[in-house]
């Protein structure tokens, strides 16, 4: 029996020219070069110049993913994109890239699930592909987090940036067995319990602010690895796959050691872990996207490996996604 699946056309990212060092930052706050790249693994990352928006990176990395997948604009029908930082409190970031692609057709929405935003995102495309409504979807990550921090917080300040990733998936009747191409399950899972552990203290209802970004570092932490290694054992569950299967692991890039500690936990072995988190810091729901692109276009992720995502942040929410591509 053939199955529908969301199959992976092509991917993009983009990222804005402003690389900032760590040295850069122990000039301006109580840190070091040390401290950081030992804790978090981080080196530098990029940030958004004056003037350039969510949406502005969005469109480069759609643009981009349009090219590598070979496909006209005009034949996206769902456009999903994740933020948790966007242009304005409405409309969508999704419908000003939809705009500047020229699609009046189909569907553009924005969905919000910071860290974890790219596997929402994912997971919900694929819901509507394999549900039939739609045929084409661009999926984008795309972050400003370098707007909401605090810059004079040496707890988080040194931990993000700016970015932009995004994919193209197509709905294609497979042959319904393990090895189709495409994504093969997705799993989402949220808890409010711990929503004060990472949040922005301002919003339109509460405050009429923006705000700024909150965490309490160790407590997120300690959640990580747990709740990273359950949603992948999930999916390992619901398609019979093994940690040896997997050819590639591309995480959401928060910090190497909660990377290594959950890639550990799995038994997947380093070489299979994809990291870009000492280039790019922690860039939300960019993150995955903009790894993803990384090892395909450097010739490591091919057609047919299989490619484990997984994300875990703010709410907490958190996620997993296994992929042939
Ligand atoms: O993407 C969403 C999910 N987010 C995450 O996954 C982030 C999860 N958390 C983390 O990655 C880590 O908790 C951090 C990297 C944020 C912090 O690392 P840690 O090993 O948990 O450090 P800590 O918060 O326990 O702080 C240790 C020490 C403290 O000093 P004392 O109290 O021991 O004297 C901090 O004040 O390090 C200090 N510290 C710093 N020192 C230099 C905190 N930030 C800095 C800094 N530079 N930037």
């Amino acid at each position: 029996m053939t199955a529908k699946r969301s199959v992976v056309l092509g991917c993009g990212s983009y990222l804005p020219r402003k690389v900032l060092t760590n040295a850069e930052l122990a000039d301006r706050i109580d840190t070091s070069d040390e401290w950081i790249v030992q804790r978090t693994g981080i080196r530098q990352r990029h940030i958004a110049a004056d003037g350039e928006f969510t949406s502005h990176l969005a469109i480069n990395a759609a643009r981009a993913a349009l090219d590598h997948a070979g496909i006209d604009a005009q034949q996206i029908d769902l456009i999903v994109l994740a933020t948790s930082t966007p242009d304005n409190t409405f409309p969508a970031t999704a419908v000003a890239v939809q705009h500047a692609l020229g699609i009046n057709h189909g569907v553009a929405f924005d969905l919000q699930a910071v860290c974890s935003g790219f596997i929402f995102a994912l997971a919900t495309a694929d819901n509507f592909l394999r549900s039939g409504s739609h045929k084409r979807a661009l999926v984008i990550g795309a972050e400003t987090f370098s707007r909401i921090l605090d810059w004079s917080d040496r707890g988080t300040c040194v931990l993000f940036g700016d970015g932009a990733g995004a994919v193209v998936l197509e709905a294609q009747d497979q042959p319904g067995k393990p090895t189709d191409r495409g994504i093969l399950t997705t799993h989402l899972r949220s808890d409010g319990r711990h929503k004060s552990k990472l949040f922005v203290d301002g919003g339109p209802s509460s405050t009429q602010t923006v705000g700024h970004l909150r965490m309490e570092g160790r407590e997120v932490f300690k959640h990580a690895v747990g709740m990273i290694t359950d949603v992948i054992v999930d999916a390992f569950n619901a398609t019979g796959a093994s940690a040896e299967e997997i050819d590639w692991f591309v995480p959401h890039q928060a910090n190497k050691r909660i990377i290594d500690a959950s890639a550990h936990k799995l038994h997947i072995a380093p070489q299979k872990v994809v990291l870009t988190v000492d280039l790019h810091g922690n860039t939300s729901a960019a993150s995955i996207p903009l790894a993803l692109n990384v090892a395909v276009k450097d010739g490591r992720v091919k057609k047919g490996d299989l490619v484990l995502l997984e994300a875990m942040g703010g709410g907490f929410t958190w996620g997993s996604a296994l992929v042939r591509w």
